[in-house]
């Protein structure tokens, strides 16, 4: 019979405030640390480390999914490190992955795509590497800020303020200067660009550039100068091309960021691809195709921007190049696909894209781990096999992961596609 003692009360369910003990077990996608309360629901800690035994506030409670913030660090992980940045203790959101050592942070990383290929793809035993170290400080060359009252900053850890920073560890010195430095004037969001290897540097200020003062070389533009027609880049230099990059154009986080992509991307194609029909899709400015000094790549790309920058990076190659979605480009024969998609992934569009080439090797980019994990799943599906996933840290310091996963065609569907 029950004594009626609180001990053998069962426990009130979490709610928003309330406080959990935890002890975490492994990172998820987005960066948070997963823990389950004693009656098996699952928790996501927003900066804990898995290994951790730590003291959370509820922030939200779902049907099968409750949310919480770290409060305390009861026992560290051994890569828990504080943060070198001081903006990190005045709450600004940006380095969301500071609170680990940067050189644990790739195995982390990668810890994360193989659960995600565990439990998304049933892959248990693809190998995944964390890929080499990049430097963690001063490698950012584009910087997105909001801005608060003419000065710029990065949205908090905790809130949607805008913390306006002093300085920023990651960002490349030269685009640090900007976001310090300049007034944005009836700015709403700033998007600073710097060329590291070239000085060039470049402001697009949102809705208006009317208020923005910034050094004499820097140029600036609004995004509603870009809606009426005006054009404005920079450049960068990569494995030894120049890239023309647009306002609007995407390129990578930092030039020898993408140089280490280039490489991976390489491994992933099994050699060099100088004479091969290579597809590039999603290929943005032309970062693949002209890296790996293919003479007559096929580019897909929807942004007109990208693609006119393409053209101009790709000149003196027989490149041939289709401004449009993946969606609507009738797939040819090819011999490697590189396929670089946005968040969302390849879906079930850019499949059947890749599918459409029966390219006998395919290098996957992704940058979303769930992403990743059901392109794989669904190329797996239409008889291609994984064979590896290399991580490039493009990102240090944020939870944000890059990887390559190599493909092979298996044989029987190489037939099937070239009858
Ligand atoms: C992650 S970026 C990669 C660009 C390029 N591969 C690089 O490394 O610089 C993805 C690119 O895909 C383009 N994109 C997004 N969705 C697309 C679609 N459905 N069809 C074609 N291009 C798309 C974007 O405009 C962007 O340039």
């Amino acid at each position: 019979m029950s004594t009626g003692s609180s001990a053998d009360r069962p426990a009130d369910p979490p709610s928003p405030g309330g406080s959990l003990e935890l002890s975490t077990v492994r990172l998820v996608a987005g960066g948070d640390a997963l823990a389950r309360t004693e009656d098996g629901q699952v928790v996501l800690v927003e900066g804990a480390l898995p290994n951790e035994r730590i003291l959370a506030t509820v922030t939200e409670v779902r049907a099968r999914l409750i949310r919480a913030q770290l409060v305390e660090v009861i026992t560290p992980a051994p890569e828990r490190v504080d943060p070198t940045c001081p903006e990190v203790e005045r709450g600004c959101g940006g380095c969301d992955f500071a609170l680990a050592a940067a050189a644990a942070q790739p195995e982390l990383k990668a810890e994360v795509v193989r659960d995600a290929l565990r439990r998304i793809a049933r892959l248990d035993d693809l190998p995944v590497d964390p890929g080499v170290s990049l430097a963690a400080t001063g490698y950012r060359t584009t910087v997105r800020a909001a801005v608060r009252a003419a000065h710029a900053g990065f949205r908090s850890r905790r809130s949607h303020e805008v913390v306006v920073v002093g300085g920023c560890e990651v960002a490349h010195p030269s685009a640090a200067e900007l976001l310090v430095d300049g007034v944005y004037d009836g700015v709403e969001e700033v998007v600073i660009r710097v060329g590291a290897r070239t000085g060039e540097r470049m402001v697009v200020a949102h809705p208006s550039a009317a208020g923005v003062s910034v050094p004499d070389d820097v140029r600036v533009v609004g995004t509603d100068e870009l809606r009426r027609g005006r054009r404005a880049w920079i450049h960068e230099e990569v494995d030894g091309h120049r890239f023309r990059v647009s306002a609007e154009s995407f390129f990578q986080a930092c030039p020898d960021g993408a140089e280490a992509l280039v490489d991976a991307v390489r491994r992933a194609l099994g050699g060099p691809a100088e004479d091969a029909e290579l597809i590039d899709l999603y290929g943005g400015v032309g970062l693949f195709s002209v890296a790996l000094g293919t003479a007559a790549p096929v580019l897909v790309e929807r942004s007109a921007s990208a693609v006119a920058d393409a053209r101009v990076n790709l000149v003196g190659r027989s490149a041939r190049l289709f401004k449009m979605a993946v969606r609507r480009w009738r797939p040819t024969p090819a011999d490697l696909v590189v396929a670089d998609p946005a968040r969302a992934g390849l879906g079930s569009d850019g499949v059947s894209a890749v599918t459409g080439t029966a390219a006998s090797r395919v290098a996957l980019v992704s940058c979303d781990p769930a992403s990743l994990a059901r392109d794989t799943a669904a190329l797996v599906g239409v008889g291609y096999r994984p064979v590896g996933v290399e991580l490039v840290d493009l990102f240090p310091q944020t939870h944000h992961i890059e990887a390559v996963t190599t493909f092979e065609l298996l044989e029987p569907i190489r037939r099937a596609a070239a009858v």
